[in-house]
């Protein structure tokens, strides 16, 4: 007999399954934007006609990688995520590297009020960061701007803003050149910092890494936002147009997080669309927003929350905890806690529920629901990352 149970118990299945049939056609596609994307008809990488590929395969002018051999002290910032960081780097020559670094918290007002004020804040902790590691303000630093967000690269150290992602919407900055941007700040401080290099976080990781080792192909990132840059033959590159390079090879930041932004394969559930139709850029990077960190808590939470609302989860009093009713109020690493808890009687999901939700179940047919439904979305993103990996992995392959 089938009971009332079973029908949402297989409904929620189904709108999280990714059979391995599925994920090669997904593969397939995506090999094909990556190629659609570096084609001489996908000239600028901030196209967005019908035609044009959803993954940007954007050149990042890197055209070397280091041999470890380098040596040198710069500056380098890391901005893309909840929290602004503010390094000194030293190369020591034998791969090694020593690094200091200010971590900065990233207010609310900064993520969406005007790009003058985000640069602004930018350049403050640049400077509060040379006060408080006693380096001084009147000498001239090189600094490498690490800006986690899609940027149509126009040299090693420009780019305009494409678009943002992730919870940024800053005004008035799609189009503009970012290094501009914190240049102006900069000397607004009067401070005597020249940006040298421009990179997305994978080119970043790319470089970083491959001054360890020198094999080093590829970088991922799986963070509170994902994408990949991979080295790519200039051979391979029919919309490259930037000039004689020092090799045949150019680091490409893919910008996987927009992959299939026309729907065309990628399996958009229910819960899908609310988390796009509520975000900063709805419409586009859906496949970040079922892979990445900013949004595996929410999903979570829409998933209880349907579920309590239909009186399938939790008891009436729970129904109503005003975490569960609020957004983002689930934190990603929930998930973790939850799927990799192997007690019998689920005591870290328990937990984890009275924490994060106020929530206090006994009940172990919530508990198994809610372990149920963190191990779904789970899989489905490493599924989903795992087609983004293999793809870049063909590319050495073949
Ligand atoms: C951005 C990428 C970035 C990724 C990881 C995405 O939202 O568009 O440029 O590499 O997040 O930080």
């Amino acid at each position: 007999m089938v009971t009332s149970d079973d029908v949402w118990q297989s409904e929620l299945e189904a709108a999280f399954s990714l059979p391995t049939a599925r994920l090669q056609s997904i593969l397939q596609f995506f090999l094909g934007e990556m190629e659609r994307g570096l084609s001489a008809a996908d000239q600028s990488s901030s196209s967005s006609s019908s035609s044009s590929s959803s993954l940007k395969m954007i050149p990042s002018f890197v055209d070397s990688l280091p041999a470890g051999t380098e040596t040198g002290r710069m500056l380098a910032l890391d901005l893309g995520g909840t929290n602004f960081r503010v390094f000194e780097v030293v190369l020591k020559g034998d791969g090694a590297v020593a690094a200091r670094h200010n971590k900065y918290k990233v207010s609310d007002a900064h993520k969406v009020g005007p790009a003058e004020d985000l640069f602004g804040f930018l350049a403050e902790c640049i400077k509060d960061f040379l006060v408080t590691s006693g380096l001084p303000l009147d000498e001239t630093y090189v600094l490498g701007f690490t800006f986690s967000f899609p940027v149509d690269q126009t040299s090693i150290n420009s780019g305009t803003l494409i678009e943002w992602t992730k919870d940024f919407t800053c005004t008035h900055a799609v189009g503009r050149d970012v290094c501009l941007l914190l240049d102006q700040a900069l000397r607004k401080l009067a401070l005597k910092v020249r940006v040298a290099a421009l990179v997305n976080d994978t080119v970043g990781t790319l470089i970083a890494h491959a001054y360890q080792d020198t094999k080093t192909v590829a970088g991922v990132i799986l963070g509170t936002g994902t994408n990949a840059a991979y080295v790519e033959k200039v051979a391979n590159i029919p919309k490259w147009h930037g000039g004689a390079t020092k090799t045949d090879s150019m680091v490409i930041n893919i910008e996987w997080g927009g992959f299939d932004n026309q729907k065309k394969v990628l399996p958009v559930n229910k819960y899908d669309a609310s988390i796009d139709a509520a975000s900063g850029n709805p419409g586009v990077y859906l496949y970040e927003k079922m892979v990445s960190g900013h949004y595996l808590g929410e999903l979570a939470r829409l998933i209880f929350l349907d579920l309590a609302t239909q009186g399938h989860l939790f008891a009436p009093r729970d129904r109503v905890s005003v975490k569960l009713h609020t957004p983002h109020s689930i934190e990603t690493d929930f998930l973790s806690l939850v799927e990799s808890d192997t007690t019998a009687d689920l005591a870290h999901t328990k937990k984890a529920l009275a924490d994060q939700l106020a929530i206090a179940t006994e009940s172990p047919k919530d508990l198994q629901t809610v372990h149920r439904i963190c191990h779904l979305i789970g899989l489905r993103a490493a599924r989903l990352a795992a087609v983004g990996v293999a793809a870049v992995v063909n590319i050495f392959l073949f």
